[in-house]
C-alpha cells in the first residue's frame, strides 16, 4: 500500500487503531435493510464527541426508508443526471444519515455566566466555528462505527442543496447540514472497493504535518 495503512500490523494494533487504519469510503451498498436498533445504537454512540460548551449541537436528519432515500436522492441527484452518475450503488444504501449543526446554540451558550467571560457573543466572533468542529468529530465517530460493526460508509456533502434538502425534509432553517453519511451493507465485503476520484492521492509524510518548533533559547537574537 502507498499510504502507509500496512505499516502496523493489525493483529498488534488496537480496536480504535484498527478501525481507523482500516476505514474507508464505501460507495458500492447492497440494498438490504439495517436494524433499526441498530442504526440507533450507531447514532447514539455516535453523538458522544466532544462539543465546545458541550454544545451537543450536532445531530442527525435521519433517512433510513426508501421513500425517504428515494426523496434525497430526487432532491440532489434527479432521474437525467442520476444515469450519468459514476457511482450508481452509492444510491442503494439503505440509510442515510444527515450531520446537522445549529450555529445558534454557540453563542447561547457562551452567554451563560460561566462563558460569558469569552466574549463569544454572536457566531461572527468565533475565529474557529466550532459547531462545524464538532459536527466532524460526530461525523468521525460513524464512520469508525461502521467499520467497527462491518458495515459501508460514505461520507459526502450536500454542496448545493442544503436549502433544497432543508425544504424537503421540513428542517428548522437554523439548522446546518453539514454531511451526509450513507450507511449500510457492502454489496461485496470481498470486492476491493473502486477507488474514489481522489483516492489515488498519496498519503502526505508525517514530518509534513508535524511542525517541531524550535525552543526559545535556539532563536536567533532579533534587533
Ligand atoms: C468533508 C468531506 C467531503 C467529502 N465529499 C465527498 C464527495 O462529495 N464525494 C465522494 O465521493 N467522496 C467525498 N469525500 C470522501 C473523500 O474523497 C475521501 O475521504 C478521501 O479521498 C480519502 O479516502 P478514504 O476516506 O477512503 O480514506 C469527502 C470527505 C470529506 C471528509
Amino acid at each position: 500500500m502507498t499510504n502507509g495503512e500496512a505499516e502496523v500490523p493489525a493483529e498488534a494494533a488496537r480496536p480504535v487503531e484498527q478501525a481507523i487504519r482500516r476505514r474507508r469510503m464505501i460507495r458500492s451498498f447492497a440494498p438490504e435493510p439495517l436494524d433499526p436498533d441498530l442504526v440507533s445504537r450507531l447514532l447514539d454512540t455516535a453523538r458522544r464527541a466532544p462539543s465546545a460548551g458541550n454544545c451537543q449541537a450536532a445531530g442527525f436528519i435521519l433517512l433510513d426508508t426508501p421513500e425517504l432515500i428515494a426523496r434525497y436522492w430526487d432532491t440532489t441527484l434527479p432521474p437525467p443526471r442520476r444515469d450519468g452518475f459514476r457511482w450508481q450503488q452509492l444510491l442503494d444504501a439503505p440509510v442515510l444519515a444527515i450531520v446537522t449543526t445549529e450555529p445558534d446554540r454557540y453563542p447561547a451558550r457562551y452567554t451563560e455566566p460561566d462563558k460569558v467571560a469569552s466574549g463569544r457573543t454572536s457566531p461572527d466572533r468565533w475565529p474557529v466555528p466550532y459547531w462545524w468542529v464538532d459536527a466532524g468529530a460526530v461525523a468521525q465517530n460513524l464512520l469508525l462505527l461502521a467499520v467497527e460493526e462491518g458495515l459501508g460508509a460514505c461520507l459526502f456533502g450536500p454542496f448545493d442543496h442544503e436549502a433544497a434538502l432543508k425544504e424537503e425534509f421540513g428542517v428548522d432553517p437554523s439548522l446546518r447540514l453539514v454531511a451526509t453519511i450513507a450507511l449500510g451493507h457492502r454489496l461485496d465485503p470481498a470486492a476491493p472497493e473502486e477507488p474514489g476520484r481522489s483516492a489515488g492521492r498519496a498519503r502526505r509524510s508525517l514530518d509534513e504535518l508535524i511542525i517541531r518548533p524550535r525552543s526559545r533559547s535556539s532563536r536567533p537574537p532579533t534587533g
